[in-house]
């Protein structure tokens, strides 16, 4: 039994006859970020998805705090200190801001985070907590999926795509949080398509190539070309000039 937070041994997942993750395996030790980085369809959401229990797995094991969770229903693995949030945000457009928080209250564990701790942190937030969700720009809907998730007290917070989609300057105001969070005692598993975020916030950087592992290490000892090599793939010279 290993004593790492987070592990996951030899992950194998599916969609159809689609192998999406193919023998992935890393571990997220607590109160550290984590990066997972990866082109276009290099099988990040499904990993995502499968250790939040959203997505089954064809083989493998996904251990959290010393517990096998691949068979946990996903609300479980939510009480069991697991949250997303999902790429694309997925907030429900018809319902307020503040009713969209209250989805993650609801299934609250205990912790640092209630409706007041997420206001502290978007200040923006209360004046406009009876609008609906679909007014709000992507940055803002992004924050909202961000306090939803964080409302469930999460012991590891997996962000699914962060920056997708949003202006730099918003980009970085939402990164600047991540460390306010980790502060909180959480571990941040992050995945990004934005290489320099990722590896910028990360103190480890695992980048995924059509499923497979390409590297795997800490920002520090890891050059611009190996992550470039790792995330188009080997052939990366002989398509550059095409
Ligand atoms: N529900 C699904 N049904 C069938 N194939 C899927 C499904 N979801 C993803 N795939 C396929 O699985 C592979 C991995 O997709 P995934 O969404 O996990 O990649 P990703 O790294 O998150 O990509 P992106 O950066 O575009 O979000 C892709 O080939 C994709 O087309
Ligand atoms: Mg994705």
């Amino acid at each position: 039994m290993s004593n790492d937070f987070l592990a996951v041994n030899n992950l194998t997942v599916h969609h159809g006859q689609l192998c999406a993750v193919d023998d992935v395996s890393f571990s997220v030790q607590r109160g550290e970020v984590f990066a997972m980085i990866g082109a276009n369809g290099a099988g990040k959401s499904t990993l995502m998805r499968t250790i939040a229990g959203l997505q089954k797995l064809t083989s493998g094991s996904i251990s959290f705090k010393g517990q096998e969770i691949s068979l946990m229903p996903p609300h479980k693995r939510v009480k069991f200190g697991v949250s997303l949030v999902p790429e694309g945000r997925r907030l429900f457009s018809s319902m307020t801001l503040e009713e969209n928080l209250q989805v993650g209250e609801f299934k609250s564990n205990k912790g640092p985070f209630n409706i007041h701790r997420i206001y502290e942190l978007f200040p923006w937030m209360p004046d406009r907590r009876r609008q609906l969700a679909w007014q709000f720009s992507g940055g803002e809907q992004q924050s909202i999926a961000l306090g939803r998730a964080l409302l469930t007290n999460p012991e590891l917070l997996l962000i699914d795509e962060l920056s997708l989609g949003l202006a730099p300057i918003v980009i970085e105001k939402i990164y600047a949080l991540i460390p306010e969070i980790v502060k909180e005692g959480l571990s941040v598993m992050i995945v990004e398509q934005d290489v320099a975020q990722g590896v910028g916030v990360a103190s480890r950087v695992h980048c995924l190539l059509e499923g497979r592992t390409s590297l795997s290490g800490v920002p520090a000892d890891l050059t611009s070309e190996a992550i470039e090599r790792a995330y188009f793939g080997a052939d990366l010279n002989s398509t550059k000039d095409h």
